[in-house]
């Protein structure tokens, strides 16, 4: 076991971490710690488009994408946090271009944006051209981007090593400890400040735009520190993954132009959002999916699925601006989305609850917000909470610079301003040894990836697009029987060099701790608001659930479920968007 020793520890090494070590890393000594290669980092999947009003090809101002937001969020967005991020969306755009960003560019050479989904003209009145996008591989040219920045700056990164805990002294997070992957070793990092950049949880559910490291590990590690997590019961689906296997084909093939249609051809989101149409959000997109499907409209043999047309489009627009998704229909379902359309289904995409924090990204507590002292959280992992109920597509990549950036200077004040020795946890690795202990030493159970499946399932049979008390409260018992069993799994390589078996039942326990909390929170809130649709409760309650839902695990897994405040206050006196029905 090694010691190490830096000012900021930043795990993970998608955009929000590593915007947040190019921050710092003038001023401070920062490691990156990350499962993977930091370039194989999911932010890297991130297709169509990072939103701000620029105004590049049409008319467009912060507050009007503020607004969208918070609509877009079903009001539960916190106001002031969408206000700090859409004001400051343009800066944080120009400086990704500074840093080498090759965003795709209009004909006078300046940014190109296209629509998304949800973003409109002057409230509501129609999409506007607010995203924007280096063809269909966005994410991927901001993480190369950002890496670069930090190598430049000599930034420390430790690649393939799992965090596996956090180190705590009297309330104060003081370093992480972490399983290297090549070695088997344990290590301990100690540091003034500790963020976690880790992602979202995709991989609980069957059928997800995910990578299989998206397992949550930074959301049970919080909440084995007694630190709740909020509003997890709100789980976004993109409308469209490739039919069955969820790979993600990009809004931005809409934002260009691409319908969907159902078995007849029918444009079907003319009726249900006649203003926006296939530009609506996407939680209202993929019920309305289900709603052709479950009343006999879908595609296809089995009637399960949706088409997304683009056979309109000309060949150079598919090629220049959607070339990933366009290789990815002919290599996975043999379709050439010139000629035609993509069968496509609803895909679990994205997390808007979290680790809760504050606008600088310290993370909080409790109902009053209470700060941790030395733990800060940006990105997927975290709720600030800029997406309320429902996230509007690209908005999510702008989350990751703004917030990675203020939490990035944040801890530069806080390394700067705390004196003296860092607090050290002297038992840090205690509590990881017995478990890997423990794990390695049974030889007889039922395997992980068992386990891990019938998970998936569940979570996509009764947690998913719709919900309902019935289902819920099977999702309940189920993973209650599934943390039983998760104790008696065999993990058959018992080596120490790549034991992925070992982190397979590691991120199990992870992943069944999540969810539970997801499960409940889902069960608790008998309202539907965004991407939480009750069948049993199919009106937005604002009398009784305008509030952010909290959720604690004791040791035991048991839940407790508290609320918080939604803030319903721009910076402007008295200025604020008041909930209305959301129709586009
Ligand atoms: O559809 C997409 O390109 C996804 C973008 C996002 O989730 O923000």
């Amino acid at each position: 076991m090694a010691r190490f020793n830096h000012d900021i520890v930043i795990v993970g090494a998608g955009l929000a971490g590593l915007r947040a070590a190019v921050e710092a890393a003038d001023q401070c000594d920062v490691a990156v710690i990350s499962k993977l290669h930091p370039l194989r980092s999911h932010s890297g999947a991130a297709q169509g488009g990072i939103c701000a009003a620029l105004g590049n090809e049409e008319e467009d101002y912060p507050l009007w994408h503020a607004f969208d937001t918070v609509k877009g969020s079903d009001y539960l967005g916190d106001q002031d946090a969408i206000e700090v991020m859409c004001n400051d969306a343009p800066r944080a755009i120009q400086e990704m271009e500074h840093y080498g960003v090759p965003f795709s560019r209009t004909k006078d050479g300046k940014i190109a944006q296209r629509p998304f989904g949800g973003h409109t003209r002057n409230y509501g009145e129609a999409a506007v051209r607010r995203a924007c996008y280096a063809a269909d591989r966005t994410g991927h040219v901001c993480l190369h981007t950002l890496y670069e920045q930090c190598i430049k700056r000599k930034v420390r990164f430790y690649s393939e090593f799992q965090m596996l805990d956090i180190c705590e002294t009297d309330g104060v997070v003081c370093g992480i400890v972490a399983y290297e992957i090549r070695t088997g070793d344990i290590h301990i990092f100690n540091s003034k400040a500790v963020m976690f950049a880790t992602g979202g949880y995709g991989r609980a559910y069957k059928t997800t735009s995910n990578a299989h490291a998206n397992t949550g590990d930074g959301l049970a590690i919080a909440l084995r520190h007694h630190i709740p997590l909020e509003d997890m019961e709100f789980v976004q689906f993109h409308p469209t993954g490739l039919y069955r296997l969820g790979i993600l084909v990009t809004e931005g093939a809409r934002g260009e132009g691409g319908v969907l249609r159902n078995a007849s051809g029918d444009r079907f989101m003319e009726r249900y959002a006649p203003t926006v149409k296939d530009l609506a959000p996407r939680d209202m997109i993929s019920r309305f999916m289900y709603q052709e499907i479950s009343e006999g409209r879908g595609a296809g043999p089995k009637k399960d699925y949706i088409n997304l047309d683009l056979t309109h489009l000309s060949l150079k627009q598919i090629e220049s601006k959607l070339p990933e998704i366009s290789t990815f229909a002919k290599i996975y379902l043999g379709v050439d989305p010139s000629k035609n359309p993509i069968p496509v289904q609803p895909t679990c995409h994205y997390a808007m609850g979290g680790v809760p924090t504050n606008v600088d990204g310290r993370v909080v507590i409790d109902e009053k917000n209470t700060v941790m002292p030395g733990f800060w959280a940006a990105g997927e992992v975290a709720c600030v909470s800029v997406h309320g109920a429902n996230r509007l597509g690209t908005n999510s990549l702008l989350d990751l610079v703004v917030f990675g950036r203020r939490a990035g200077k944040d801890m530069v004040q806080f390394v700067k301003e705390t004196k003296g020795k860092m607090p050290i946890q002297s038992d840090a690795d205690k509590y990881v040894k017995e478990k890997l202990s423990a794990v390695l030493a049974r030889n007889t159970g039922e395997p992980v990836g068992k386990i891990r499946e019938e998970l998936q399932q569940t979570m996509m049979d009764n947690v998913s697009v719709f919900r309902t008390e019935e289902t819920l409260s099977r999702a309940c018992l189920e993973i209650k029987k599934l943390r039983e069993r998760a104790k008696n799994t065999v993990v058959n390589d018992k080596g120490k060099e790549f034991n992925t078996d070992l982190l397979d039942a590691l991120e199990l326990d992870h992943m069944i701790d999540y969810s539970q909390t997801l499960i409940e929170s889902a069960y608790n809130r008998k309202e539907s608001r965004g991407a939480h649709a009750r069948e049993d409760f199919k009106t937005r309650d604002d009398q009784n659930w305008l509030k952010h839902s909290l959720c604690w695990m004791d040791e035991s897994g048991h839940t407790q479920i508290g609320y918080k405040e939604v803030n319903m206050k721009l910076s402007q006196e008295n200025a604020k968007f008041v909930p209305k029905e959301r129709k586009y």
